[in-house]
């Protein structure tokens, strides 16, 4: 069966990696979180004090860094930085913070497009992120572009970081989110933006399972 590239985007916490693994795993395909390269990045220098203002400086880093998931099924993927496993240290809330500005820049978004570009080379992957469909994988067979209310993805936000005994309050991580988002679609070089041949799915009012169903029911459509 023909392998297909299939690519998710979105704001903040409208539920693409949820769901983007959730496509993966039923079919079989690889899930890359392409936010966790971005965040792993900004962590990397935010942990050797690189200046996160210095395109030259993050690009340099980034270079010498590998970003890498683990195999162990897609469900419990984990990221590395070079052997240092930081899968829980990317979601901290100076890591979200500062995100925005590290992925802002042209050098930064180039390399890390060429390795996407390259993961996806022989198809057989769901991709989740702001550029995918626009930028990273233009030719993907099925562009989404999720969305959900600004007070739905903050509330999911908040359950979720109560769950991993973080205590931000629902004010502050509505204001976050809205900052993020803010900074990644107005920003010069490849902003969030939903591709032309995209189909939006709002999944306000929808659960996971739902989204999940919709989405597969549209690549079957095109298998
Ligand atoms: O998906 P997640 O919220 O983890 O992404 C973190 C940040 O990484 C985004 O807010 C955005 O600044 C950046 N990002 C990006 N392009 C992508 C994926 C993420 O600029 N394809």
């Amino acid at each position: 069966m023909k392998k297909m590239k299939i690519a998710i985007d979105g704001p903040a916490s409208a539920g693409k990696s949820t769901i983007a693994k959730k496509v993966a795993e039923t079919l079989g395909y690889i899930y890359l979180d392409t936010g966790a390269m971005y965040r792993t990045l900004t962590y990397a220098a935010l942990s050797n004090g690189t200046d996160l203002q210095n395109e030259e400086a993050l690009s340099k880093l980034l270079k010498g860094i590998s970003i890498t998931f683990s195999t162990a099924g897609n469900e419990s993927q984990r990221v590395f930085l070079n052997d240092e496993d930081v899968t829980e240290s990317i979601r901290s809330e100076v890591v979200t913070q500062k995100v925005s500005l590290v992925s802002s820049f042209a050098k930064v978004r180039e390399e890390m497009v060429a390795r996407q570009k390259k993961i996806a080379h022989s198809g057989g992957v769901v991709m989740d992120g702001r550029d995918i469909g626009t930028v990273v994988l233009p030719d993907a067979e099925v562009k989404i572009f999720m969305t959900a209310s600004a007070e739905e993805r903050a509330q999911r936000r908040y359950k979720e970081n109560l769950a991993k005994g973080m205590t931000t309050s629902l004010e502050e991580l509505t204001e976050d989110m809205k900052l993020r988002d803010h900074l990644d679609s107005t920003r010069a070089i490849s902003p969030l933006k939903k591709a032309e041949d995209a189909i939006v799915l709002d999944s306000t009012h929808l659960d996971i399972e739902e989204v999940v169903e919709r989405i597969l029911s549209i690549i079957k459509e095109r298998l």
